[in-house]
């Protein structure tokens, strides 16, 4: 019997493949995540590590685990909390949970689309605050999404999702990407790939969809918000990081942006004072693949992963080069 640690809470139905196989499970039943140290304390001993993406698995955890360690699943599409190096070289193997997420990801991108471009996080707001409003012609006007082009940084699960839903609501497609998005998708969407600083110059609506990487972190720049059409809007689902916080609230305060949707933070759940002042700007906290049936999925998955490794098999869902 090998002894499981998660975490974190998680949706106990993504167990079931757990308890099957007769695995000691270690659980965090705290009101609040674990603290750092709690952490340490609690993955000591473990063969299998289910964590959560504010999980930083390095050096120091992977020593607190101690040798016996064989894998660490990530219940998450991204892996930027992880030091793969480290996990490569102790030969543990490491697994995320894509190929479940993408479309309640998707809608919360949509979404963010949607409220930011139609005001309807402001409009809610000034509704329960009590202000007076009556219709008017003129009242609280946002802008058409369907004269716009959307703009996908990053075209992989969550950007051809997000796409789908766009083209939907009759906007134009274009990404750029890594790697270009898969042929039939793009044909389907009649999606355009361009190199990033035109698609920066030529999108209505910029829409991130990278993993964080030491090339994407300040993709966005304060120099391309500055290139960005006059007016444009910023949707962020990926990683805060892939943002220059500071650069995307100086855009919005000048004007130059009209305005944000963000569900995720450089420095969570730490968020510009700037921005929690601005009504053009949306802040979800980071709910992105935050639904009952999605979240089970995950934690399912990693489960399948952990079982898998810990039965000597190949993982179902490794992280590339695992
Ligand atoms: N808000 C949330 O709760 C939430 C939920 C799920 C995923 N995410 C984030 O979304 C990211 C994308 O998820 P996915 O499942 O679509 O991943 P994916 O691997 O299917 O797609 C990633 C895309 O990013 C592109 N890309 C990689 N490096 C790039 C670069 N330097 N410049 C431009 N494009 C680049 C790839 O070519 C690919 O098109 C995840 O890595 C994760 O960080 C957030």
């Amino acid at each position: 019997m090998a002894k499981v640690c998660i975490t974190d809470a998680v949706p106990e139905a993504g167990l079931d493949g757990l308890r099957a196989a007769g695995h000691e499970i270690v659980s965090w039943a705290g009101e609040q995540p674990p603290t750092r140290a709690e952490l340490l304390n609690q993955v000591r001993g473990a063969d299998a590590v289910l964590s959560v993406l504010t999980d930083g698995v390095d050096d120091e955890l992977l020593d607190a685990a101690g040798r016996q360690l064989k894998v660490v699943a990530n219940i998450a599409a991204g892996f930027n909390n992880i030091d793969l190096e480290t996990c490569k070289r102790r030969g543990i193997v490491v697994t995320a949970t894509p190929g479940v997420l993408f479309e309640s990801t998707a809608d919360t991108a949509f979404g963010l689309l949607l409220m930011t471009t139609r005001r309807f996080g402001q409009a809610e707001r000034l509704v329960r605050a009590g202000t007076p409003w009556r219709y008017r012609t003129t009242f609280m006007l946002g802008r058409a999404i369907q004269s716009m082009t959307i703009g996908l940084i990053g075209a992989g699960q969550i950007g051809t999702a997000m796409a789908r839903r766009c083209k939907a609501f009759g906007m134009q497609i274009a990404y750029a990407a890594e790697h270009p998005m898969k042929s039939a998708a793009r044909d389907e969407l009649a999606a355009v790939g361009l190199p990033l600083d035109e698609l920066i110059a030529t999108s209505d609506v910029i829409s991130l969809h990278c993993p964080l990487t030491p090339e994407t972190r300040h993709i966005l720049n304060a120099e391309r918000l500055a290139a960005m059409k006059q007016g444009a809007y910023v949707i962020n689902t990926a990683r805060g990081a892939c943002i220059d916080e500071k650069a995307l609230a100086e855009a919005l305060k000048s004007g130059h942006l009209a305005g944000a949707g963000l569900d995720v933070y450089e420095h969570e759940p730490e968020i510009d004072a700037d921005l929690l002042e601005m009504e053009n700007v949306v802040l979800l906290p980071h709910l992105g693949s935050a639904t009952a049936e999605t979240r089970t999925k995950m934690t399912g998955l990693a489960v399948a992963n952990v079982v898998a490794v810990l039965e000597g098999k190949p993982a179902v869902t490794p992280v590339p080069g695992f």
